[in-house]
């Protein structure tokens, strides 16, 4: 029998973030997160320097995840990581140093897949971001974020990964949509670094698209039969029509920066919220989570918000530090693991790929 409020210390090394993180029951007592810089000036995340960075960052966070959390190793219940999917060199890291310290602390270890973390940070114990009006009236004081109601339909939009998960309990999911090509993270980026971005360009399109006119130029949309997805597509589209206008006008992209990104965001999230519309009306399912790091992006919650509000959905936003990648939500994964006592033991493997079914 397990106890009731276990604390968990969970790590997360899948790509190019060492992530560190205590959970008691269901709230974060600490998430701290070592981004790697390093990566930048090459386009996209180089395995062999993350790798490199995740060893010299992982000591320092778990040490500090532990003292912000306020609890000693012999407080911990388990020890959480994420198995895959991911880079299979920054997993190495991560899924070494769980093994060890679950050894060494004679507490039980809990391997994660990745994706299910992504989905589940919204059962972190939370309060919304935001002051909400209700009736007109300002609340004072923090609201309780509410957790989605089984079913539901969680689109997860990260680097790696664009996919449509229909969500039956906290460890019974089902991809009944995914990408065929590109993930929607994958095709933010892409077009970033066409319009001379830094990686990850994702957050930099977004922030110019603010001030751009989404309509100003239009690309074409995807023919993908049922709930799956497709980006290279766009990818060429906006390649060709790059090379095509800074033929004619060297200086295209810098004139039209906003406008550019402005229009490339409203076109992947189109296509995303097109497609989400279509599967819940199909099973008719109210109950609508974005997840990973693409919910990040402010024209995705705006767009989930209104079709939200048209379409009668309740839906579930993460806080922005579970959107992109983080321990927190390898713990609540593995809170829910640790209370059907699904242990690892120490013959367990990072793996690059994982099934998805359990
Ligand atoms: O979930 P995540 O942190 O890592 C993976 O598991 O892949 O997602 C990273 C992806 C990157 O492609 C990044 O550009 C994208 O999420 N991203 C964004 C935004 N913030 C992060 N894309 C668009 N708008 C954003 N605000
Ligand atoms: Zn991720």
């Amino acid at each position: 029998m397990t106890q009731k409020e276990p604390i968990i210390l969970a790590i997360e090394s899948s790509c190019d973030d060492t992530s560190a993180a205590v959970l008691k029951n269901e709230s974060i007592l600490s998430n701290l997160i070592a981004g790697q810089d390093v990566h930048r000036l090459y386009g996209g995340v180089v395995p062999e320097l993350a790798s490199r960075a995740h060893l010299q960052n992982i000591l320092p966070v778990v040490d500090a995840a532990i003292e912000k959390a306020g609890i000693q190793l012999i407080d911990i219940d388990a020890i959480a990581f994420t198995k895959g999917p991911g880079l299979l060199g920054s997993l190495i890291v991560g899924t070494s140093f769980a093994k060890s310290l679950s050894m060494a602390l004679d507490v039980p270890l809990i391997d994660v897949n990745h994706m299910y973390g992504h989905v589940l940070a919204h059962f972190i114990d939370d309060e919304e971001e935001e002051t909400k009006v209700s009736d007109g009236v300002l609340t004072d004081g923090p609201i309780k974020k509410e957790k989605p109601k089984f079913p539901f339909i969680c689109l997860t939009v990260s680097g790696g990964h664009t996919q449509i998960i229909l969500v039956k309990d906290h460890l019974e999911m089902e991809i009944i949509g995914t990408t065929i090509d590109d993930a929607a993270g994958e095709a933010f980026d892409k077009a970033a670094k066409m319009l001379g971005f830094e990686y990850p360009g994702g957050p930099l399109i977004d922030k110019h698209s603010v001030n751009g006119a989404p309509l100003k130029f239009t690309f074409t949309r995807p023919k993908v039969g049922g709930y799956d997805f497709s980006f290279s597509g766009l990818k060429t589209g906006i390649l060709y029509f790059l090379q095509k206008q800074v033929k004619e006008n060297p200086s295209f992209i810098e004139e039209n920066l906003d406008d550019l990104c402005a229009s490339i965001q409203f076109t992947i999230v189109d296509i995303l919220i097109r497609q989400l519309k279509r599967v819940t009306k199909d099973l008719g399912i109210q109950e609508v989570a974005i997840a990973g790091g693409v919910s990040a992006n402010s024209g995705l919650r705006k767009a989930l918000t209104e079709t939200g509000g048209s379409c009668n959905w309740n839906i579930y936003i993460p806080r922005f530090e579970y959107c992109t990648d983080n321990a927190a939500m390898i713990a609540i994964t593995a809170k829910f693991m640790f209370e059907q006592e699904l242990f690892a033991d120490q013959t367990v493997t990072a793996m690059a790929r994982v099934p998805f079914a359990r």
